[in-house]
């Protein structure tokens, strides 16, 4: 049987991760400051992860949600206490599009109505009602273009509030900073006006933190920046650090009615004893402190190469954009240099979104190999 052929492969194959490094059989050896795409958080096979997993398997690595799951209140409560965010109820699932879908499910059980309002250039997943939420036609098959969905711009308040005034808004959903669109970030004033018109409107906010949560821009998540309650927080990639997690975070004013949401894996035993160690070395290696001390370390040493013309994001989500399409650049890096970075909508834009314990000689790597790629 062949694979069902949808993703473009390059001819690497780890074997091993260690930290900030992945390695073929072969023993080649990869930095790895893509994170597989911003999951890894803690670092490839951290001991307290394998540990924590290890353990937990051995005594019980799933059982379904009908039974009661200890695990579960604990990694709600550490969330909590870690996150700083307060008086919400969480929801387990497996992925981010999951999550995203699971909080447009509440948004429209919870408002009785069923048109979503989304930003130019956001990705929020693949799965239906979520693509038809995310700029890219090129995704979206004619059965999910059945939703009603509308796209705006960012810092458009006034169509914002146009739309919302016709009463059957039941959602805004937005990337505080927009992953695979290419980093952008509206400002606070726009993000504020979210909220309260969502407030005033009867619509339930809904902030996509599937990239940029957990500690990847510093803040524990995103929003937290722009002094905002979103109503509903969509989480996933780094909670697992592997693992596939994925959750949402839902404010305690929206009651919760048996069967209103469901999975059969969501919240298993292996994954909150995976997302329990994530949360745990988070706090005790400071990885939110790394990451915003580790940005300003970068617009350093992105100062001392011409071609960058700009660094876009916060924490360790990062976009160097250059003056030229980066494709053949990013191949360098990798095949030359051994590096993993990422790339974006934006064609100029490289992205960087490694494991939050990353030091600074890793960035130096980098830059070095960026100096010697662009001579
Ligand atoms: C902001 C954002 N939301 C949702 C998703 C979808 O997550 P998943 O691929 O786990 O379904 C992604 C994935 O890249 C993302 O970046």
């Amino acid at each position: 049987m062949d694979l069902f052929d949808v993703y473009p492969l390059y001819d690497i194959t780890p074997v091993k991760g260690e930290g900030n490094y992945v390695f073929e059989e072969n023993g080649e050896k990869y930095l790895d400051l893509y994170g597989g795409h911003a999951v890894i958080s803690i670092g490839h096979s951290h001991p307290e992860y394998v540990k924590a997993l290890s353990e937990q398997v051995q005594k019980i690595g799933f059982y379904s949600n009908s039974v009661k799951n200890p695990l579960q209140v604990e990694l709600a409560e550490k969330l909590e206490k870690i996150s700083g965010v307060k008086d919400y109820n969480l929801f387990l699932c497996n992925s981010g599009a999951e999550a995203n879908e699971n909080a447009l499910k509440v948004a429209s059980f919870h408002t009785g109505k069923d048109r979503v309002i989304y930003f130019e250039k956001a990705f929020h997943g693949r799965t239906s009602g979520v693509v038809a939420v995310t700029d890219n036609p090129k995704i979206q098959s004619p059965f999910n273009s059945g939703h009603k969905a509308t796209k705006l711009a960012f810092e458009d308040t006034e169509s914002l509030e146009n739309e919302l005034k016709k009463g059957d808004v039941a959602a805004v959903i937005f990337e505080v900073i927009q992953g695979v669109g290419g980093l952008d970030e509206a400002s606070t004033e726009f993000y504020q006006n979210i909220t309260h018109l969502c407030e005033k409107y009867d619509a339930l906010s809904i902030a996509d933190e599937v990239q940029a949560g957990y500690g990847r821009t510093g803040e524990f998540f995103a929003f937290q920046k722009h002094n905002i309650r979103p109503d509903v927080i969509s989480m996933a990639k780094g909670m697992g650090n592997g693992f596939p997690v994925g959750g949402i975070l839902i404010d305690k004013k929206i009651e919760a009615t048996i069967g209103m949401l469901g999975t059969t894996f969501g919240g298993n035993h292996l994954a909150c004893a995976a997302g329990i160690s994530v949360l745990e070395v988070i706090q005790d290696e400071n990885l939110l402190k790394n990451a915003s001390d580790l940005f300003e370390y970068v617009k350093e040493k992105a100062d001392e190469i011409p071609q960058i013309k700009k660094v876009k994001g916060r924490g360790l989500m990062i976009g160097l954009e250059f003056d030229f399409e980066i494709a053949e650049l990013r191949k360098n890096l990798l095949f030359e240099h051994h590096i993993f970075t990422g790339a974006a909508a934006n064609k100029n834009l490289l992205r960087i979104l490694p494991p939050l314990n990353i030091q600074k000689e890793h960035f130096d790597k980098l830059f070095e190999a960026l100096k010697v790629a662009l001579n």
